[in-house]
């Protein structure tokens, strides 16, 4: 359907649906960006879309699944579309649309588009092939447009300077793509080699991002400690550089992220940036995946779990405040009971504030995928219920220790009640506090007065004029 605005502008709606990781949320804001001169506006309802994209991840087996579902139930809602005598395009973009390409549409022959992370520049264009191919009966079901090439011209060059309003936190792709070819991994075929977006492009998406509104930015990467950028003054930097640079150079950006990070990449200098730029948050996603070394070599991680152990009292060393989440994976293949018990030690010793753990699924095309010893869904079951248990103790205790204490929150948005905010810690933990809505977008001094499963309940400290200070 096609709505007029005024006599001569075409509004169109675009849905967008996401899967995945923070990348492909950033992906899908560019996309939006993208399409905006093209007249399309976002809305959450799929029934009223023109154009429907979801953005996918194959990075599990689950993740690439959901896709066809989802474009199972969106069958009908083209079919009525076009008995109506409109039409609804279906795009499939992301990592499913990169692994798989024309499969997409031999499975579902009524997706319009398959655009790959490094094509969705050129989905104008897309959209005119796949319209003007619509409204000439061609093609036929089956033989939507597949756009998954790599391009040399990185996409970045192209895409458009954000013009709306910008979240409080928002991310902003620093670097894309790797080269560690993980034997798990699908992401070195899916997102392509590593790239990294120039410091002065940086610099100047930031400074856009922060007159827009954002207060926090989180720097992103596939392996963004990987980052090392042409300099705006000629030679090159590395990702702590770079934060200071952001932290010196972008006035009213208050805090700073980046995610997520591969241990054989946290550099000396990265790590004091976390001792020296105060607006760097003290909050790291360091996945290590196993706690034994021989999984850990198997899975070509290249490093082993002591270098992990002493990364971390690095960190701890510069910043003795900061806290530390991570990705696991239970039951690669030929993991014994032995490597899963060092996997659950390295956790007892460590002590993470957050984490995310997965039973390992075999990728098509992935080395690991083709090992002998695939365990049992039973054992992996088994195994993750343990890893899970053990971590889900370490966050509520992580999460206790900051009932009583008085910190800072970043408020970004109005909670689900009347007047209550939502706003994150320097550690990542969401707040909930009663307060005014100006304060979105201010970092304010909360005190913590309980903990539940997914957040803290806090109240906000009320300064006097005079400027002495009150809890409210
Ligand atoms: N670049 C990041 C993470 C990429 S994917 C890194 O280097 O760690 C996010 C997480 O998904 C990984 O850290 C890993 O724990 C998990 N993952 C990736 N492939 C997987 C697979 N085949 N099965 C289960 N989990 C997987
Ligand atoms: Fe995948 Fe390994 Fe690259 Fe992370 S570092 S994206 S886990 S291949
Ligand atoms: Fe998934 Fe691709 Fe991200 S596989 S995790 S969307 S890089």
């Amino acid at each position: 359907m096609t709505r007029e605005r005024g006599d001569t502008a075409l509004t169109k709606k675009l849905h967008l649906k996401t899967y995945g990781c923070q990348m492909n949320v950033y992906d899908s804001a560019r996309m939006a960006d993208v399409l905006a001169p093209l007249g399309y506006s976002v809305t959450d309802i799929a029934d009223e879309a023109d154009l429907v994209i979801l953005n996918t991840c194959h990075i599990r087996e689950k993740a690439g699944e959901k896709v066809y579902s989802e474009l199972g139930r969106l069958r009908p809602l083209k079919a009525q579309r076009r008995a109506e005598g409109g039409d609804l395009l279906l795009a499939v973009a992301g990592c499913v649309a990169q692994a798989e390409g024309a499969e997409v549409v031999r499975r579902a022959p009524h997706v319009d588009i398959v655009v790959g992370p490094q094509s969705y520049h050129q989905l104008p264009e897309l959209i005119a092939r796949a319209t003007r191919a619509a409204a000439s009966g061609v093609p036929a079901p089956g033989r939507g447009i597949v756009a998954t090439d790599f391009p040399t011209d990185p996409k970045f060059d192209s895409l458009p300077r954000q013009v709306d309003p910008q979240a409080v936190s928002v991310f902003l792709a620093v670097q894309e793509g790797c080269d560690k070819f993980c034997t798990f991994c699908v992401v070195p075929y899916t997102r392509g080699a590593e790239y990294s977006r120039p410091a002065g492009d940086i610099l100047a998406e930031a400074q856009n991002l922060v007159q827009l509104g954002a207060r926090e930015i989180t720097l992103l990467g596939q392996n963004v400690n990987a980052w090392h950028g042409s300099a705006p003054a000629g030679g090159e930097w590395g990702l702590g550089r770079l934060i200071r640079a952001l932290a010196d150079g972008v006035p009213g950006l208050r805090r700073i992220r980046y995610t997520t990070s591969h241990p054989r990449d946290m550099d000396d200098d990265l790590i004091a940036a976390h001792a020296d730029v105060p607006a760097l948050m003290p909050f790291l996603h360091l996945p290590v995946q196993s706690g034994s070394d021989r999984v850990l070599a198997r899975m070509n991680r290249r490093h082993g779990a002591d270098e992990y152990r002493r990364i971390v009292d690095r960190l701890r060393t510069a910043r003795p405040d900061i806290a530390l989440s991570s990705d696991f994976i239970v039951g690669y293949p030929g993991e014994t009971d032995g490597d899963f018990a060092q996997t659950l030690d390295l956790i007892a010793e460590i002590g993470f504030a957050q984490a995310f753990s997965f039973k390992y699924s075999p990728r098509p095309g992935t080395p690991a995928a083709a090992e002998p010893g695939q365990l049992d869904e039973d054992v992996k079951s088994v195994r993750l219920a343990a890893v899970q248990e053990l971590l889900r103790r370490q966050q509520d205790a992580f999460n206790q220790a900051t009932v009583g204490r008085r910190v800072p929150v970043l408020f970004e948005k109005r909670g689900r009640h009347p007047g209550q905010l939502i706003g994150r810690t320097p550690w990542l933990q969401s707040v909930h506090a009663e307060g005014a809505e100006r304060l979105i977008g201010q970092e304010v001094e909360v005190d913590i007065a309980g903990s539940g499963p997914n957040s803290l309940a806090g109240r906000i400290v009320t300064i006097e004029p005079a400027g002495m200070g009150a809890a409210a």
